[in-house]
């Protein structure tokens, strides 16, 4: 789930309609910004793609391509962005400190352009009208300047996805405008500071995939507008802090997965009645999950993957859980729980290790359709999986290694779209299919298969240990 591309999308989403709602492009351009556009387009080294084209000299900045004038003559926003899906749509170079030139320039994005590299644009000081900054998903690196609080007319704050190390300065307490900061996918390091307790618009704060450590501040009673919470992959320790109950009214979205958390999982996110997605996975979370998750009846995303967590696991009322992740615990669920069965939307289920013990003949989900990812390795189950997987039409990823499953792998059929499958460690006799060699990843190790092999790219780790395959990448049939 990554919250925060979507949020971006939104934006870039939102810059372009405004854009679109000013269609009287003014016919001259103001010196100074023509010379600033000009100067950026001069750092920029490889342009690929051709996004800076149309900026030509001597003609109406305001119309060129990422250019938004709101106000007569004055350019006051910067759009540059790359698109994942247009190969080569990046840009090589840095960022030219002549941007302070645009004096009205109220918003800077310059998203997914990947070879942009240099240090923290100093020249952002120096534009006193700007309130939002996406600079996202290229190289910047080195520390973010000490008095970055003095950006205070700063509404939405992005650095997402560049190189930046170093502490969060503390003086980022004085942004009390923010209501957007994003300053994952760095490698930031030390603690959150205290400071941000200051924050009281923010909505959305995202720290996530730095090298963050010590415990998570008790700052969060001062948040009343918080969101979205994103601390996952960093080396917090520590309890959840108490002041996060605060945020039970509007918190959509909890992640603070990949850290060293421990203790028991709070009782109070029972009463996060808008929460959509909560990730506590791959930390050190102990004890049983608490009854009243029961109340959880809206949560869409729940992964508690590679933790501790001991049973019971309560039964949830959740009308349609997207995607579940319980694996690696120490949980017995020994079957596969009822309101996961019956789940109308389920795209993802991954139940590995989870101590269930039952035969997948029994298993009658409401829906095929949406089904994405399964993960049922390190179980007991028995039977086949050949009516499911017959009946998925979009599935990806089956794996369901060190099972008991018990099926003639010859007249297994499943989606064209199935890309992975892992049957390794299981009692699967028959013949392995033509069919799996469209698949990227196969492991049917350690089963009782026999039969000449069909052509595939599969090594031989792949298919050893059955009672008789043969052909290659294996030894040669007998004839
Ligand atoms: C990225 O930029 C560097 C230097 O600015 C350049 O040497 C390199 O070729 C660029 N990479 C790509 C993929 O364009
Ligand atoms: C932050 O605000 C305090 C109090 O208003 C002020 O003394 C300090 O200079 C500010 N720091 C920065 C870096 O703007
Ligand atoms: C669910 O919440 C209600 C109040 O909102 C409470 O009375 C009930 O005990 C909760 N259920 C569980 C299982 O905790
Ligand atoms: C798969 O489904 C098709 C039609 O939906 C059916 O004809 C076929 O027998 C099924 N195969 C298996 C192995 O269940
Ligand atoms: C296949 O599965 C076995 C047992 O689960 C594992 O040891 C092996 O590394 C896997 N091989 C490949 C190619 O994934």
């Amino acid at each position: 789930m990554n919250s925060s591309s979507s949020f971006s999308v939104f934006i870039f989403t939102a810059v372009i309609i405004l854009r679109c709602l000013n269609p009287i492009k003014a016919a001259t351009c103001h010196p100074d910004d023509e010379a600033g556009l000009l100067a950026f387009k001069s750092g920029i080294t490889r342009d690929p793609s051709g996004i800076l084209s149309s900026w030509k000299k001597g003609t109406a900045c305001c119309s060129w391509n990422g250019i938004t004038c709101l106000t007569g003559d004055r350019v006051t926003a910067l759009t540059v962005s790359g698109q994942s899906e247009v190969a080569g749509s990046f840009l090589s170079g840095t960022i030219s400190s002549s941007l302070a030139k645009l004096q009205h320039l109220d918003g800077i994005y310059l998203m997914n352009l990947k070879n942009i590299t240099g240090p923290f644009p100093q020249f952002l000081f120096r534009l006193p009208q700007l309130k939002y900054v996406y600079i996202e998903n290229n190289r910047l690196s080195g520390p973010l300047p000490v008095n970055i609080g003095s950006l205070s007319q700063i509404e939405a704050f992005s650095l997402e996805g560049n190189r930046f190390t170093g502490p969060i300065p503390t003086s980022i307490s004085n942004l009390t405008k923010l209501s957007q900061l994003n300053l994952g996918g760095n490698l930031l390091t030390g603690t959150i500071p205290s400071g941000i307790a200051n924050l009281k618009l923010i909505s959305f704060l995202n720290l996530g995939g730095n090298r963050l450590s010590g415990t998570i501040p008790d700052i969060f009673k001062s948040m009343p507008e918080l969101r979205s919470l994103v601390l996952s992959r960093n080396g917090f320790s520590g309890n959840l802090p108490p002041s996060i109950a605060s945020l039970a009214p509007i918190l959509r979205f909890l992640e603070v997965g990949r850290n060293k958390l421990s203790g028991k999982i709070p009782e109070y996110l029972s009463r996060f009645k808008a929460l959509d997605t909560l990730d506590l996975s791959r930390n050190k979370f102990s004890g049983a999950v608490p009854k009243s998750f029961a109340n959880l009846t809206k949560i869409f995303n729940l992964d508690l993957s590679h933790n501790l967590l001991t049973d019971p696991f309560p039964a949830l009322y959740v009308k349609g859980i997207e995607s579940l992740d319980l694996s690696y615990n120490k949980f017995h669920l020994k079957t596969i729980p009822k309101w996961v069965t019956s789940s109308p939307i389920i795209f993802s289920l991954k139940l590995a290790k989870c101590g269930i013990k039952m035969s997948l003949d029994d298993w009658k989900p409401a829906e095929y359709y949406f089904y994405d990812f399964i993960d049922l390795s390190e179980n007991e189950i028995s039977g086949s999986p050949a009516r499911f997987l017959n009946l998925t039409e979009y599935l990806v990823e089956f794996r369901a290694a060190g099972n008991k499953l018990r099926f003639d792998m010859g007249k297994l059929t499943f989606a064209k779209t199935l890309k992975t499958l892992d049957l390794s460690r299981n009692l699967v006799f028959g013949k392995v299919p033509a069919t799996v060699a469209g698949l990227q990843t196969l492991n049917v190790s350690q089963n009782h298969l026999c039969g000449k092999l069909p052509t595939t790219k599969f090594p031989a780790r792949a298919f050893t240990g059955n009672d008789c395959l043969c052909g290659p990448p294996l030894s040669p049939c007998k004839v």
